[in-house]
């Protein structure tokens, strides 16, 4: 009989959180949908003051730069079949397993996501997008620059970014999200926006902001932003 008794402390649990937050976040504007089923784990609301706690309690990545970070076919079928993004889950050394020469991630131990069906899941894609954060101006990223084999180069070898993404399945890091469906995920304006200044978003967040200059910053997200295109 333990099944009912935890379940009820988890429902416990979601009420209070619930309770706790509606105030706040209807002010901005997240959708109520959003509020109920989404912010236990994730932040629809840019966190006061960011600690170094709110990173390591999180539940879920923040969203509320969704707007600004996501393409809106990629979330509207992501959010019906989920798969995953942060091979460690959202916080990757609490699923790392020690080991030589490096450590491995216990992929049992991450936690399924939630699925929607289509028609939630496509009011949820358009109310994620309305939350903008003004981090990400339009039209930085400038397509005609881009030169992928120097993209490649960069992120690969020269700027040290594939110690922590995958640009490939199953090639490189483990400690930040993979990269291998970028072009498909993200918008260029976020991924430049984000690989110059990764603070920005989150003053604790774990990767470094490397000195790239401007073609460096407009290669690598040509690079990054053609990653998994071709696959649809
Ligand atoms: C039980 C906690 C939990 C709930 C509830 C939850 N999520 Fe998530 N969500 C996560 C985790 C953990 C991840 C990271 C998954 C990964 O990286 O593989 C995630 C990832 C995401 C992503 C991708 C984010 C990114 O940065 O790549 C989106 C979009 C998202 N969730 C939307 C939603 C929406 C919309 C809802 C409400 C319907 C929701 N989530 C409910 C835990 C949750
Ligand atoms: C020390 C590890 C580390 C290194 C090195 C690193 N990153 Fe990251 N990166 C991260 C983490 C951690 C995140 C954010 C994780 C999250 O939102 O949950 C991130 C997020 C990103 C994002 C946003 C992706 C998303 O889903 O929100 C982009 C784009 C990115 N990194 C590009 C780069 C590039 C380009 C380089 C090389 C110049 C690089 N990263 C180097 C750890 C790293």
């Amino acid at each position: 009989m333990k099944a009912p008794v935890i379940f009820a402390a988890c429902a416990g649990v979601a009420v209070l959180v619930f309770a706790a937050r509606p105030a706040v976040v209807d002010a901005q504007g997240a959708s109520s949908e959003l509020v109920t089923q989404c912010a236990s784990c994730h932040a629809l609301t840019k966190p006061a003051n960011p600690t170094v706690d709110h990173l390591w309690t999180r539940k879920g990545p923040d969203l509320w730069y969704a707007g600004d970070k996501f393409n809106r076919d990629w979330l509207a079928s992501w959010l019906q079949n989920p798969t995953t993004i942060r091979p460690g889950g959202v916080f990757w050394f609490k699923h790392a397993k020690a080991g030589e020469p490096r450590d491995t991630i216990d992929a049992a131990a991450v936690e399924k996501h939630p699925k929607v069906d289509a028609a939630t899941a496509g009011r949820l894609a358009d109310a994620l997008l309305q939350l903008k954060s003004g981090l990400a101006p339009d039209g930085v990223y400038k397509p005609e620059a881009a030169n992928m084999t120097m993209g490649k180069l960069a992120f690969s070898k020269l700027r040290g970014c594939v110690a922590c993404h995958q640009d490939a399945r199953g090639q490189g890091g483990l400690s930040g999200p993979e990269l291998y469906d970028a072009g498909q995920r993200l918008r260029p304006d976020y991924v430049i926006a984000y690989t110059k200044n990764p603070q920005q978003f989150d003053p604790h967040i774990w990767m470094p902001t490397a000195t790239l200059s401007e073609p460096d910053l407009q290669r690598l997200t040509g690079y990054i932003t053609s990653l998994g295109k071709e696959n649809k």
